[in-house]
């Protein structure tokens, strides 16, 4: 029979619920809050740890898991099961552990569960957070030290092979990862244009975040003429977030040994049928290098990678911008929001401060 004390510990857990497989732009209703139960602490013999979540990251790439498996896309991860919590990066508080890596109060940043606390059965997929002296705000973690900062570092420093003079073009520029690519760049001593879809988005990219140019790619009617008026010699580097009509126009404007980083393909997520590119052929008579890549696959560089930024941080040369969504009751509709260009610089959702 539990003693009293077992019975204290159990608490309410909020939690963002998957209701079913998505087809189109999801909506708040493919979501549902509810409000469960869990006992704070974990089963006798359990080698997992119990997580008080913090910050909850909302990613692009979450719309793919709302979709089953279809055998070539986003099968890196596992996709939303009905019924269940849905999953992304967070930042939370360990309450307790049965790992020998982690200890009651460590804080980790990596793949967590959509609710109040989770019970995270195979840590090792966590990252214990090991620079809070320097870095107060454990946001940064999801968005700079965390999976975007990676993503930016790979994609550019990795898959670009940047050289200082070239010209950089990013697109969705104000998200999460675009705002650091352009700040690489810019370090690289590159000339950097982004693009955003909306005026305030373009005032920050030039104005805060340094980049040369930027554009509104929706009063853009014609891409390629919008390229040719920011690169009138061609691009040398494209990071490419977005895929679709954007691609297409690119690949009219590289320069010969030109590369393009496919790290996302935003505007293709909710198309029940992906758009064609018509212009790959440049890519032959331009000897155009375009590589896709995940940062999941680079982790053996991650210490590469704060050897880099933490620097960059601590000296105030990299500038963020974040969105902040209050409460898990307000998760679907800040995750939702990405796919309208609702964000302003990355969308974290605080489920608590400590
Ligand atoms: N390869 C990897 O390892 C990896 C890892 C994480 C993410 N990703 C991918 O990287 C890309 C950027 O992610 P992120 O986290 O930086 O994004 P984010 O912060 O979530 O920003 C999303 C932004 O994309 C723009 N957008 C939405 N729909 C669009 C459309 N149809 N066409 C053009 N822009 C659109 C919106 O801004 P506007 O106002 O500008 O439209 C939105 O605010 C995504 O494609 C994501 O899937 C790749």
């Amino acid at each position: 029979m539990a003693d009293s004390s077992d019975r204290k510990a159990v608490v309410g857990n909020k939690q963002v619920i998957f209701m079913d497989f998505v087809s189109g732009f999801p909506k708040e209703s493919s979501m549902y809050v509810t409000t469960g139960t869990v006992k704070l602490k974990l089963p006798q013999g359990c080698r997992g740890v119990l997580l008080k979540n913090l910050y909850l990251s909302c990613d692009t790439y979450m719309r793919i898991l709302m979709k089953p498996h279809n055998g070539s896309s986003g099968d890196a991860f596992n996709p939303y099961a009905p019924g269940c919590p849905i999953y992304g990066f967070g930042v939370a508080k360990v309450l307790d552990s049965g790992h020998p890596d982690f200890r009651k109060g460590d804080l980790v940043w990596g793949i967590t569960t959509w609710e109040e606390y989770s019970v995270i059965t195979a840590p090792e997929i966590l990252f214990k957070i090991q620079h809070t002296d320097q870095l107060c705000f454990f946001f940064i973690f999801l968005l700079i030290i965390g999976m975007a900062g990676m993503t930016a570092f790979i994609g550019f420093y990795e898959i670009c092979s940047p050289k200082k003079g070239e010209y950089v073009y990013v697109s969705a520029a104000l998200g999460a990862i675009g705002q650091l690519v352009g700040q690489f760049a810019k370090l690289t001593g590159c000339y950097v244009v982004g693009s955003a879809g909306s005026k305030e988005k373009v005032d920050l990219l030039k104005n805060k975040f340094g980049f040369d140019e930027a554009f509104n790619y929706k009063e853009e009617h014609d891409l390629n003429a919008a390229l040719k008026r920011h690169f009138p010699e061609g691009i040398d580097i494209y990071f490419d977030n977005v895929g679709g009509k954007m691609l297409d126009a690119v690949l009219l404007n590289m320069r010969v040994h030109g590369r393009i980083a496919a790290c996302g393909m935003i505007s293709q997520y909710n198309a029940d049928k992906p758009e064609g590119v018509s212009n790959l052929m440049n890519i032959v008579y331009k000897s155009v290098r375009m590589e896709g890549f995940t940062a999941m696959d680079h982790l053996q560089q991650y210490s590469k990678f704060l050897g880099t930024i933490i620097p960059y941080i601590k000296e105030g040369k990299i500038a963020y911008a974040e969105d902040i969504a209050e409460g898990l009751e307000n998760g679907p509709s800040a995750l939702l929001g990405l796919f309208h260009g609702r964000s302003i610089g990355k969308q974290i959702i605080v489920v608590a401060r400590a």
